[in-house]
């Protein structure tokens, strides 16, 4: 009984001590978008997307599962690095139904965007400057990028959605063509 304890206590440390970690190596804890932006995306997302969608940090996985509902027609590529949420995602994932969700563990930087028509982010600065040499390192792409909260570096948007009086509570919406 005394080992089961120690062993109980030692992995919860191993996963607590793993989320640390990668909040500090992605620059951004796993925190779910708000239901603002469920709200504000039902409104403001095209009817139909041509392409694969990635939800690029997909935490949880709550965002990843609303994609894949709104969208049965797309292939739905949901990526995490941090071990935690990507159990959960996984588990989620599974036992959704959704058979057009696939979830996939480690960088979404490491995808191809030949065949990709929409990428979500909920990132960090640090994390954008990322997806700004993922996408302008493809030649020609041609999809819809939205960021939740944070912009990329030295490109305007081509939309700003306001969720509240609040500046940065923000969606940003950059077309590629
Ligand atoms: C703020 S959460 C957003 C979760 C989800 N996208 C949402 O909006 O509800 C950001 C997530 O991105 C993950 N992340 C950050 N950089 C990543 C990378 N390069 N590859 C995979 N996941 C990453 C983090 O671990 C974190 O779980």
């Amino acid at each position: 009984m005394l080992l089961i304890n120690c062993l109980l206590v030692i992995s919860s440390a191993l996963i607590l001590l793993s989320t640390v970690i990668f909040c500090m190596i992605n620059g951004i804890a796993s925190m779910p978008s708000s239901a603002k932006v469920f709200i504000a995306l039902e409104h403001h997302l095209p009817e139909k997307i041509t392409g694969d969608i990635i939800e690029a940090g997909a935490g949880w996985g709550g965002m990843a599962l609303w994609l894949a509902q709104r969208y049965p027609q797309n292939t739905i590529c949901a990526w995490e690095n941090a071990w935690l949420p990507f159990g959960i995602l996984w588990i989620r994932a599974k036992y959704s139904n959704q058979k057009n969700l696939q979830v996939k563990y480690g960088s979404f930087l490491q995808q191809p965007l030949d065949s990709v028509g929409l990428i979500y982010t909920f990132l960090c600065r640090k994390g954008m400057q990322k997806v700004c040499k993922w996408i302008h390192g493809t030649p020609s792409v041609s999809l819809l990028l939205v960021s939740y909260m944070f912009s990329l570096p030295d490109t305007k948007p081509d939309k700003t959605v306001h969720l509240n009086n609040q500046l940065v509570n923000e969606l940003l919406f950059y077309f590629y063509r």
